[in-house]
């Protein structure tokens, strides 16, 4: 194959280069001449002619093989400017616009939940990320995304991966480090049968809970996170905000975005991030569809001091939005979906005419298609937070403010 000659246009939404063609080429950045063969519509291994200015030298070893980070080629200014470009562009595609304040990226080794791959191998067991557009498991010396005492449990995933694993099937761990020590849930190895149970428990003094698919394996102690001044048990592998950073950040702008809310209602609720901070100041009402969640919100509401009414529900909002009728009785909601976006319960809401709401999203293309049925109904959009909590993925995260416009904007 003879050597191409392209120049990068932009980043796409994996955070490959695109040369016109199109050509994807990883690891590149906007501006850049790069050389090298082109197989389909992808440059596998680019030369690197003319670099960037916002190029810089990754700062982890295992850049260039792992899948975890995608973006450590570029400045960490570069980065925060593209995340809240891309919120940009999603917001264009409907013709909005608003004030898009300036990226809240999470510190280096800050990732408190993560999911490591891990596989038997002839010599023993390997645990890592998966490599970049690969299978393959790539042993980790180094990892500047997850928090120190995540990474230092490699060793022991290890011997796990050892006594549980097989060379034919990848193991999953699902790592979230709590106030209590790491909540471990393991998907992907062997029938826990009774050897394998009684030989896990060697683990406890490195690991708080082991979870084996669905079975729990024990629980030295409760797994225990705090949401502002409230503990909450998580059930395993719970849902969790990536850092503690990023859920500061989130919290602050939806707690700005409801200020002056009396009645306030937290839709994709989750264990209680948002719900149980706001209830310092107001009754709120969050609905979850994952049981095991609400009840972990509703257990915690209940042991907490000085928390204003919590009430909690069960219920799938796809299917069963909360009606305009059920959403009068609020005056600030806020909605936290998953990558789908909640398109009928938007719906709702602009038909509610809530007079507050923020909303929080992982994906800008569902926002953004959500933001304007509230804009066509008579919000206005005041402004847009991005957080990165997933440092160096092309992962890109926001609060916003809605308000009916008679409101002031917060
Ligand atoms: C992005 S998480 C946010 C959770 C929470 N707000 C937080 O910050 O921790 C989305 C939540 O939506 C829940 N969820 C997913 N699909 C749902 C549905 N159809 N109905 C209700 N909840 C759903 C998930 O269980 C998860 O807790």
């Amino acid at each position: 194959m003879t050597d191409t000659q392209v120049t990068i246009h932009r980043l796409g939404h994996q955070g490959d280069g695109i040369a016109p063609g199109p050509v994807f080429v990883p690891l590149t950045l906007p501006g850049e001449v790069v050389a090298g063969a082109v197989d389909g519509d992808r440059m596998e291994a680019p030369r690197i002619v003319t670099p960037s200015p916002d190029r810089v030298r990754a700062p982890c070893a295992h850049f260039r093989s792992c899948g975890g980070c995608s973006l450590m080629h570029a400045s960490d200014g570069f980065v925060a400017g593209w995340k809240a470009q891309v919120i940009e562009t999603a917001l264009a595609a409907h013709d909005l616009t608003t004030e898009i304040r300036a990226t809240a990226t999470s510190p280096a080794r800050s990732r408190r939940r993560a999911t490591l791959a891990g596989r038997r191998t002839k010599k023993g067991a390997l645990v890592g990320f998966h490599g970049r557009r690969s299978d393959v498991i790539v042993p980790l010396t180094e990892c500047h995304v997850i928090a120190p005492d995540l990474f230092t449990l490699i060793p022991v995933l290890e011997e796990i991966v050892k006594l549980g694993g097989s060379r034919s099937a990848t193991l999953s761990f699902a790592l979230t480090l709590t106030e209590t020590g790491v909540d471990c849930a393991v998907s992907g190895g062997k029938p826990l049968d009774g050897p394998l149970r009684a030989a896990l428990p060697r683990f406890r003094d490195r690991i708080t809970r082991l979870t084996w698919g669905d079975e729990p394996v024990y629980a030295e102690a409760v797994p225990r996170l705090c949401f502002g001044p409230v503990a909450v048990a998580p059930p395993p592998g719970a849902f969790l905000q990536a850092t503690a950073e990023g859920e500061a950040a989130l919290r602050a702008a939806v707690a700005e975005g409801l200020t002056g809310a009396a009645r306030i209602a937290d839709l994709f609720a989750g264990c209680g991030t948002f719900a149980l901070p706001l209830a310092t100041h107001a009754p709120v009402h969050a609905v979850e569809g994952d049981e095991s969640l609400t009840a972990a919100l509703s257990q915690a509401a209940r042991h907490a001091q000085g928390l204003r009414p919590v009430t909690t529900e069960t219920r799938d909002l796809f299917r069963r939005p909360l009606l305009p009728e059920e959403l009068a009785k609020f005056d600030g909601v806020v909605i936290d979906p998953p990558r789908a976006g909640a398109e009928a319960q938007t719906r709702a809401l602009a038909e509610a005419r809530v007079p507050r709401i923020a909303m929080v999203s992982c994906n800008p293309v569902t926002f953004a298609r959500d933001a304007a049925l509230l804009t066509q109904a008579g919000y206005r959009l005041n402004w847009v937070q991005p957080v990165d909590q997933f440092r160096w993925s092309p992962h890109v995260e926001l609060a916003a403010s809605l308000s009916l416009p008679h409101l002031s904007a917060n």
